[in-house]
């Protein structure tokens, strides 16, 4: 099939239509693998996009999705409830730690992150307080496509086009960090001075603060101390400012636990899930909150309803794969428990190729830099070097720029994950 010509409708994200090169045509989906047209086999070590949480074709979710089509394929939910939707609720509040308590349904992590943005700019309002108008965010963010989730994060080559649209967002440093980096305590404290320093000034401007608890994902996979968000959030709550978490991305299992906010330590007020929900099957979000954010909406009076919502919220075959899903995750933690230690095995033998530096590993996911003696960044000029070979080779890695990363399903094993690293090595030793 050719995509410069009418052969295909389809118009591709983040792709520029004319100098793409073809796509590869995917027919089916098992476990790890994706087998294409023609019968060539592909290694999916990024989850499709971080979504695909147990492996592909996974069938106690498929079964689940079909047994509830049956029943109840969709239903408006104003005025309206059904027993996914609610059960579904409560399981994610039962793995999440307590205090979160309200979950409100929309489609996508962009979603989860708009919902998260107005819920905290209007807590503020209905409890009458008008000057906290302010987000503060880390440089490097990405939390998603729409307006709201640009105006917080990274302002880039995909938000150039748009940046007059976006409203202003005070940034700090994120003090990126990796195996036997021994700068990270000065880079703490530079990012810390730099939040006390707009918290002196403006403390009591900001509605709430946004981040992707200890990993920027789009941003370069960067990750950052556990103990240097603790010390963030401290300094947010002495000046009550809101916390929002992203896990869209680092939910269910992704950093080794359920969720990144529990390896933290730290409870926000706010925060937004996607991807894996539905076990990668199906689009669903959900921002959850603590009772003191649902309180200030709980009221007598009309103007302190959060007038937001989607046709498809909380779909009852997106809610019945969540909670399918769910019961997978919690019956094999050890799925994605035992990774990081092979991951840990991979870094001794990938580190022998001096281009690679930086190595980090949270959890499931593990990165590296390739050195390249350029400028880097996601226009890397070994970007579409790699980006080809590694499929050719039958890994589907996608690398951000010059940072290579792995986020396999937890299905994958250990031998599995040796070829991946074997790969990146070979491709590697090509440059
Ligand atoms: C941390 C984070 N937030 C939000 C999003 C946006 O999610 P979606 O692509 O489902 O809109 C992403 C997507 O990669 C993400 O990684």
């Amino acid at each position: 099939m050719d995509i410069k010509t009418k052969e295909s409708a389809f118009w591709y994200p983040f792709t520029q239509m004319k100098t793409a090169p073809e796509p590869l045509q995917v027919k089916s989906g098992k476990g790890v693998m994706l087998e294409l047209e023609g019968g060539r086999q592909l290694m999916d070590c990024i989850s499709s996009w971080w979504v695909t949480l147990h492996g592909h074709g996974q069938t106690e979710i498929a079964a689940a999705i079909a047994a509830q089509a049956q029943v109840l394929e969709q239903v408006i939910c104003a005025g309206l409830t059904h027993a996914p939707a609610e059960k579904l609720a409560l399981r994610l509040i039962g793995l999440l730690p307590e205090g979160l308590s309200r979950v409100f349904y929309s489609d996508n992590g962009s979603t989860a992150v708009e919902v998260g943005l107005k819920m905290a700019f209007q807590y503020w309002k209905n409890l009458g307080v008008n000057h906290r108008t302010r987000f503060l965010a880390f440089e490097g963010a990405y939390h998603g496509d729409t307006l709201g989730a640009m105006s917080v994060g990274h302002r880039s080559v995909f938000t150039q086009a748009f940046n007059e649209l976006l409203f202003e967002t005070d940034v700090i440093p994120f003090p990126e960090t990796w195996i036997d980096d021994d700068a990270i305590e000065t880079k703490e404290a530079e990012a810390l001075l730099q939040l006390d320093c707009l918290l002196e000034a403006n403390g009591d401007r900001y509605a709430a603060m946004i981040l992707e608890p200890l990993i920027q994902g789009a941003g370069g996979m960067r990750m950052c101390r556990p103990e240097f968000l603790a010390a963030v959030h401290a300094r947010l709550k002495s000046h009550r400012i809101l916390v929002i978490y992203d896990e869209v991305m680092t939910g269910f299992g992704r950093t080794g636990e359920y969720f990144a906010c529990i390896r933290a330590g730290t409870v926000p007020d706010i925060l937004c899930l996607s991807k894996g929900i539905t076990g990668g099957f199906l689009p669903l979000a959900a921002t959850v909150c603590t009772d003191a954010v649902y309180d200030a909406f709980y009221d007598d009076d009309p103007m302190k309803t959060f007038y937001h919502g989607h046709s498809y919220t909380a779909n009852p075959l997106g809610c019945a794969a969540g909670l399918a899903s769910m019961d997978l995750l919690e019956s094999v933690p050890q799925n994605f428990r035992k990774i990081a230690a092979w991951h840990e095995t991979g870094i001794g033998k990938l580190q022998k190729n001096t281009r690679l530096t930086r190595f980090r590993v949270c959890g499931t996911i593990l990165a590296m830099n390739v050195q390249t003696g350029e400028d880097t960044g996601y226009l890397s000029s070994i970007a579409p070097y790699l980006k080809r070979r590694f499929p050719e080779k039958g890994f589907l890695l996608r690398p951000l720029g010059n940072v290579v990363y792995i986020l396999p399903p937890f299905c994958i094993t250990e031998d599995q994950l040796s070829a991946v690293y074997q790969c990146i090595g070979e491709v590697v030793g090509e440059l």
